[in-house]
């Protein structure tokens, strides 16, 4: 599963995110690509009864798969609110022991550390193992085109999660 937190397909996160599908695919790897407006949840302002339809569909979608990445751009030095809310209807168990690979964008690729971070915690309060090529991306570099590092730096995260998924889960 690929998360784009952003919607907007002219997002450099949305690029991003389809570009990391793509290499996905390259791979022999079934994607299900995620935003949060194909989801459509309301916002979990805790007023949310427990058997919401759409919120069982998304639980359901996310047991099915073992292995996720999430792209976000940095908004107030986390993921986005839009993102955080998909993981606000989830349980510990659609993902316990599935394996995420990490990508946050930023006008700075120091910037993003702390989304990073931020996302990193949040995977594992869901019980998931984080891939340790956690990337950093500046934003105008995905506008401008990834260097040859940064989409080295992608190309390793894509890999090692689909290595430690085929690991762990064939
Ligand atoms: C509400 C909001 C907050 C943001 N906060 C940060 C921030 O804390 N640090 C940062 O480097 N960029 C910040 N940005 C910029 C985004 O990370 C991103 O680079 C920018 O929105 C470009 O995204 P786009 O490709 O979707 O247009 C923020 C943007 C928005 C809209």
């Amino acid at each position: 599963m690929v998360v784009s937190a952003i919607s907007r397909e002219s997002s450099t996160c949305y690029v991003l995110a389809r570009h990391i599908a793509d290499l996905c695919a390259q791979r022999d790897v079934e994607v299900d690509f995620v935003t949060p407006g194909d989801v459509g949840l309301p916002v979990n302002d805790g007023t949310i009864p427990d058997d919401l339809p759409a919120a069982r569909a998304w639980q359901a979608r996310v047991d099915a798969v073992h292995c996720h990445i999430w792209v976000s751009p940095e908004y107030h030095s986390g993921m986005t609110g839009g993102m955080k809310n998909l993981f606000d209807f989830l349980p510990k168990e659609p993902m316990a022991c599935d394996i995420v690979g990490l990508v946050a964008l930023a006008g700075g690729g120091m910037a993003a550390l702390n989304t990073l971070n931020g996302m990193s915690v949040v995977a594992r309060s869901l019980g998931a193992w984080v891939a340790p090529e956690m990337c950093a991306v500046n934003s105008n570099e995905v506008r401008a085109g990834l260097d040859e590092r940064a989409a080295g730096r992608i190309t390793a995260m894509v890999d090692s999660v689909i290595d430690m998924g085929r690991r762990v889960y064939t």
